[in-house]
């Protein structure tokens, strides 16, 4: 079946991580992101591909851009949007995940939209409800739609993703953007670069395709974009974080650093910035960064995930 020249052969129920998508499905939600990139310059910023579905956004963490990201996107597709964010909802009297999951599934939704605290909590959630779950991040493991529009944004500012080098700087051991980018990148042909101090690396992450490095001069002379992941200082249980101007100094990308880097390289970050730890203001409001862009085109990246996952019912459902 095609809808505007989109070839479907997306099957799934849910999004819950690039690590379980094929190089094919990927390209899949790249493609149908393409495709659905133009409805936002339209002076009616509207198609009718989700009218009568409704998609609920459950939130138990903040955020900004993925919650409105997926209420823009989901209503640009005509779906009915509603948003439940934890500290407002019954979860504070201590009604469980699958509980609140099948209340939402007994409301009749269509899709779940799910930020969680804990690592596989969208994978627990899937598993035990017939509506559609897409992971908007959870815990350390992944933020799929974040890396898809990385990886989006990457493509059409330099053309390709095979071959590309991407270093990713900073906070490694606690970003699930990391593990998502790492997944996608590498099945696409990308070689990516993982630079942060000894403490902010996990063990074995290697074994998932990536070099290491701790040497930020060096990681960014190869490098076509860099990735630059947010300090995660509210996770910092043990004191395990360099302090915040020792880490500036090492790891943050100042201008002078891009001088030394590759032309034309491209500075990305998935938001919030923590400006003048992660990178100076100079670099996240300069001429090589993406940063905003990368934002609008999380828009279509989710309209596309959120289209495909709700065929993919329909087909199932026929
Ligand atoms: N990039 C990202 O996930 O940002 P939010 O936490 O604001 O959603």
């Amino acid at each position: 079946m095609t809808v505007k020249g989109i070839i479907m052969s997306w099957v799934r129920k849910d999004l819950l991580g690039l690590e379980y998508l094929s190089k094919e499905e990927i390209e899949l939600i790249l493609s149908t992101a393409d495709s659905f990139k133009e409805v936002s310059t339209r002076e009616i910023k509207k198609v009718p591909a989700l009218r009568g579905k409704t998609v609920v956004n459950l939130f138990y963490e903040p955020s900004t851009r993925t919650r409105v990201s997926f209420e823009v996107a989901a209503k640009r597709l005509s779906a009915d949007v509603i948003n439940i964010a934890s500290e407002t909802s019954s979860v504070k009297k201590g009604e469980t995940l699958i509980d609140t999951g099948k209340n939402i599934q007994a409301l009749k939704a269509d899709i779940i939209v799910m930020r969680h605290n804990y690592s596989g909590a969208a994978v627990v959630l899937a598993r035990n409800i017939d509506l559609s779950v897409i992971n908007a991040g959870d815990g350390w493991h992944e933020h799929p739609t974040q890396a898809l529009l990385d990886i989006f944004t990457l493509k059409e500012k330099l053309g390709r993703i095979p071959g590309l080098h991407v270093t990713i700087v900073g906070d490694i051991a606690h970003s699930r953007v990391a593990r998502s980018n790492i997944w996608g990148l590498t099945k696409l042909g990308a070689k990516v670069t993982v630079c942060a101090p000894a403490m902010l690396i996990p063990p074995g992450i290697e074994e998932l395709g990536v070099k290491v490095s701790h040497d930020l001069g060096e990681a960014l002379k190869q490098a076509d974009a860099v990735n630059v992941l947010r300090m995660q200082f509210e996770r910092d249980e043990e004191e395990a974080f360099p302090k915040q101007l020792e880490y500036f100094q090492n790891f943050g990308i100042t201008a002078e650093r891009l001088k030394k880097a590759k032309k034309g390289i491209i500075v990305m970050h998935p938001g919030p910035i923590n400006r003048g730890i992660e990178m100076s203001s100079e670099v996240a409001d300069g001429a090589n960064s993406v940063i905003l862009e990368q934002v609008t085109n999380g828009i279509a990246v989710r309209m596309a995930v959120l289209f495909l996952v709700a065929q993919a019912r329909e087909e199932n459902a026929a």
